[in-house]
């Protein structure tokens, strides 16, 4: 028997099958050929969820959740967080390899380049409600730029791709500033290119009648390391749907706008927004414990814990921990850090939580940290989502090269009725068609 395979036995029919092994996977469609009879559809898996399924080959991101490992293009997530800045990380996810003084330089400058919005997009913005969610407005805005940039379309056209990820990435800042400009009534701000990715963002948030703005170098540091820490993470709800939508060849303005859609839960993106409502809700410190008793008695979830992939600390975390300490010297520390940390240090002790290895994630921490910023917390979704639109298009862009793919439809389960009539006595038949 050659190595590498697995032998399957039907004991429906007693037929023995040898299916290959690659990468610790076995195809799904080898199991096709495993039927009780020529009738038979042929075996397939159910997986809700994706538990157990690799839906793709990738080379972007690497996890392993048991020992709490996070790679880009394999550089450790801590590197890469000390040493570079998100642009030259989102680079990285895309091209594979991080940038020379050189390629950075051009990189930048296009990136810099395509900061600004088109003025109907920028008008379009003005007609949401003054009270609209962060990312509703951003997936909306995002969805609206499909129609700014109809080559976008030519998605097996790889220049035209690169184009379209250029101009997300520049342009995306500039929605999340223009969002929150919005909900509190105050003028856009244009972009300013002399400044650095991060701090023309922070300039185009909070700008307000100075000649200049000048953001606060260790905030600036703060918000680009956060940037790098969420810039992908594999097969992610946000990042598969990203790949499910591009699979029929959508354009990626409206690939990404789902992706956002994805991002926007509280069970994915939008667990920092919700931490923070937890933390408001808990209060103090001293009501921790009451608090935990009843996650455990199954009244909701501890917010910000829990992963489906890490089954120890979340790296991310640990790293947004040690950037707390230095935003809070220069913003004052924020009081429901307090909360947070007591909330942590009673549920790694807890047996529920030990055994279920539930254990801090990335969305635990960085809202402390964006609240102390000066965030509003239905930002702190959008503060997710600029930095993974790099990661999405990394995704999209390895699924337009793979060979392997096509459109992205899984199987179901039928479990409804079968054939039956319709019982026209119950109700008003409408007129028949004659045949
Ligand atoms: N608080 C309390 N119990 C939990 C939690 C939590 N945060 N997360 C999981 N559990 C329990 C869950 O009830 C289940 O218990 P039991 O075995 O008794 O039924 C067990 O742990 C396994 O959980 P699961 O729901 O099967 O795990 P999952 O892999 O389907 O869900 C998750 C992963 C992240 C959706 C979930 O842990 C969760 O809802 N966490 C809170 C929301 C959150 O922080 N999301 C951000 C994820 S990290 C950022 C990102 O990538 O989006």
């Amino acid at each position: 028997m050659p190595e590498n395979t697995l032998t399957v036995v039907d004991n429906r029919t007693n037929k023995t099958y040898t299916l290959p092994v690659e990468n610790g996977t076995i195809r799904a469609m080898d199991l096709r050929q495993i039927k009780t009879g020529p009738e038979d559809f042929g075996l397939m898996t159910y997986d809700p969820a994706f538990m157990n399924t690799a839906s793709c080959k990738s080379s972007i991101t690497f996890i392993d959740g048991e020992r709490g490992i996070l790679r880009y293009r394999g550089y450790n997530i801590e590197e890469l967080a000390e040493n570079c800045t998100f642009l030259q990380v989102a680079y990285l996810l895309l091209f594979g390899e991080l940038p020379d003084d050189k390629q950075s330089k051009e990189w930048v400058k296009q990136i810099t380049h395509h900061t600004m919005l088109h003025e109907t997009t920028k008008e379009f913005m003005t007609r949401f409600r003054y009270d609209a969610h962060p990312m509703g407005v951003l997936a909306s805005t995002v969805a609206a730029l499909s129609t700014v940039y109809p080559e976008a379309k030519k998605v097996r056209d790889r220049d035209t791709r690169m184009h379209q990820i250029i101009r997300l990435i520049a342009k995306v800042p500039t929605i999340a500033a223009y969002s929150y400009r919005h909900s509190l009534g105050f003028p856009y701000v244009y972009p300013d290119n002399d400044l650095s990715y991060p701090e023309n963002f922070m300039n185009m948030l909070w700008k307000m009648v100075e000649p200049k703005y000048v953001a606060n170098p260790v905030l600036a540091r703060a918000l680009d390391i956060l940037f790098i820490l969420h810039a992908d993470h594999e097969q992610n709800c946000s990042a598969n749907t990203m790949r499910c939508a591009g699979s029929s060849e959508a354009d990626p303005y409206l690939a990404v706008a789902a992706a956002c859609a994805a991002l926007s839960g509280p069970l994915h993106g939008g667990a920092n927004e919700a931490v923070l409502t937890m933390l408001a809700e808990i209060g103090n410190k001293d009501n921790v414990p009451a608090y935990i008793k009843r996650t455990k008695e199954g009244h909701g979830k501890l917010m910000g814990f829990g992963h489906r992939v890490y089954k120890n600390y979340d790296p991310r975390a640990r790293i947004i921990k040690h950037i707390a300490d230095q935003v809070f010297q220069v913003t004052g520390k924020n009081p429901k850090l307090e909360i947070a940390l007591e909330l942590e240090r009673i549920a790694l002790e807890d047996e529920y939580f030990i055994s279920r290895k539930l254990y801090p994630n990335v969305d635990f921490y960085s809202g402390i940290i964006y609240q102390a910023m000066g965030f509003k917390p239905e930002m702190f979704t959008v503060l997710f989502a600029i930095p993974r639109v790099a990661g999405w298009l990394a995704q999209w862009n390895e699924l337009m090269e793979d060979k392997e793919q096509k459109i992205s439809r899984p199987r179901q389960v039928y479990v409804g009725q079968e054939l039956r009539k319709i019982d026209t006595s119950r109700f008003s038949v409408v007129k028949a068609m004659s045949r």
